[in-house]
């Protein structure tokens, strides 16, 4: 112990972080193997870095914005010929799928703090009648892609040390929902520490380093640390379906969406929705002296936010909904040549030790983190594809505890999507004279992903007034 303590202080000695040692004539046996275990694991290179900066860091702005422009998109089909092109790229992705092409990647290492939600987000029992978790969903749509194509579809769930051992126990309970574990591979993602305003690492408590999560764009160091490309190469994997585990709607491996990527040689793409105003909180995606970025709502001034086509259009109309797709030549590339994606700066309120919570500057803000950003790997892509998709379709995410992207919302967006397919097979749920739906509506993926799988299937006994849950037969 003595000789790890000796080591541990020089590097922290180098690193002018020797302070975080201050509490340790106090500790305890445990105390202290406990802090040494925490310094020995941190990225000393990430605080070397942060070292250098003048503290305390600016927030990330999106720097000049001059020049900005939104990056043409291809638009929901309007007429034949557009109708003819989805159709093409559409059987095109379902080619992919028969041949195992794909792979698909959740994040779910969020602390999910306005939702107030205590455990993993994907555990949130989402569904109307049936109760479905986020996660259920997700895996259920897979089985299903799985059982139409004849090929496993290889899900990647980053997780982070809070909710990973949670989220496995959660599978297993569940005896994984139906799909191959040898199909699912949970992996967490990288803590790194945080600081005080002064720029020195925030001790949580005597003998324990304040941590965070390093941003969904740590998605890239996690699957470099737990040689996940490598994985994906085995499997036959060419392409990998990225989405937020928040998302209840997200229509997985979505064979259009697929056919396009590859049909343009895109090394990312991203869908995107028609934005409801211009406050919307959705990323804005665009181009810059010829380089593709994603400019967060809260980095848009508002005279882009407001501004208008001479149609009379939102220009910055289309917001992403963190729906990509990365041919894993790109990711292989990124991590090949060692591209290190930009750290975003957020001030936080975090627990921590007496005298550094002492240091809390205005409105309460004691903690310095840093975040990346999956999209800023558009910055590095040489080819990229934008597709539009309907809202109603495939985009309804848990975000808050009430109001607009709450449960309510995604439980009504659910229940009407499910309602559509039932009049397009001829059975009217019933509705409020406002026509809003009086009774909830569930379908597992398991029984129809499709209006079309739905009237193969239906049978003309349901009772519209009442609620409808449609699950596949068990069998029994
Ligand atoms: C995000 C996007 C926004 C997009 C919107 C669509 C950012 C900064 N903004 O907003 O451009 O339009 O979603 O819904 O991403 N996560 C991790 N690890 C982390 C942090 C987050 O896995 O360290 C995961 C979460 O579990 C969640 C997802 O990333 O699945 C999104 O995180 P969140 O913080 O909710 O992003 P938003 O601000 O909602």
């Amino acid at each position: 112990m003595d000789e790890r303590y000796r080591r541990i202080k020089e590097r922290l000695g180098v690193l002018g972080q020797e302070q975080v040692l201050r509490y340790w004539p106090a500790l305890d046996e445990e105390g202290r193997q406990g802090l040494l275990d925490q310094l020995e694991a941190m990225d000393l290179e990430f605080i070397a870095a942060q070292r250098e900066r003048a503290w305390p860091p600016v927030e990330a702005g999106a720097g000049s914005l001059e020049g900005f422009s939104p990056m043409p998109h291809i638009p929901l089909p309007s007429g034949p010929e557009e109708e003819r092109a989805w159709e093409r790229a559409r059987r095109h992705g379902e080619e992919l799928l028969a041949d195992g092409a794909l792979g698909v990647l959740v994040v779910a290492g969020g602390q999910g703090t306005r939702l107030g939600y205590p455990g993993a987000k994907g555990k949130y029992p989402v569904g109307p009648v049936s109760g479905r978790s986020l996660f259920q969903y997700h895996i259920e749509k897979m089985v299903a892609m799985e059982r139409r194509y004849g090929r496993p579809l290889p899900f990647y769930v980053m997780t982070s040390p809070a909710n990973h051992e949670e989220t496995i126990a959660f599978f297993k309970q569940n005896s994984w929902f139906g799909k191959d574990p040898d199909t699912i591979l949970c992996f967490p993602q990288r803590m790194l520490p945080v600081f005080d305003l002064r720029g020195q690492l925030l001790l949580e408590s005597p003998a324990r380093l304040s941590l965070s999560p390093d941003g969904h764009g740590g998605v890239l160091y996690a699957l470099r640390k737990h040689q996940l490309l490598e994985d994906m190469r085995r499997r036959g994997i060419r392409h990998l379906f990225h989405f937020q585990v928040d998302n209840v709607l997200v229509r997985i491996a979505d064979p259009a969406y697929m056919g396009f990527h590859e049909e343009i040689g895109a090394e990312m793409s991203a869908r995107t929705v028609r934005k409801r105003d211009p406050w919307e909180k959705l990323g804005n995606i665009g181009r810059q002296n010829g380089i593709c970025k994603v400019i967060e709502y809260s980095e848009l001034p508002d005279e882009k936010k407001t501004a208008c086509t001479a149609a009379g259009e939102l220009l910055f109309g289309q917001g992403s909904i963190a729906i990509h797709l990365f041919s894993l030549d790109f990711l292989e590339r990124l991590l090949r040549q060692k591209i290190e994606l930009p750290y975003h700066i957020a001030r936080k309120k975090m627990a921590s030790v007496e005298e550094q919570g002492a240091e809390l500057a205005a409105g309460g803000l004691n903690a310095v983190k840093f975040e990346q950003f999956i999209f800023d790997a558009f910055s590095f892509a040489e080819r990229v594809l934008v597709l539009e998709t309907g809202r109603r379709l495939e985009f309804s995410p848990i975000k808050n505890r009430e109001g607009e992207d709450s449960p309510a919302t995604a439980r009504r967006d659910l229940s009407e999507l499910f309602a559509g397919w039932l009049e397009a097979c001829g059975i009217r749920p019933r509705r409020h004279a406002d026509g809003s739906l009086a009774v909830p509506v569930a379908i597992s993926p398991l029984y129809a992903m499709s209006a079309a799988e739905l009237g193969a299937k239906i049978s003309s006994g349901l009772d519209p007034e009442r609620e409808i849950l449609l699950e596949e037969p068990t069998g029994e």
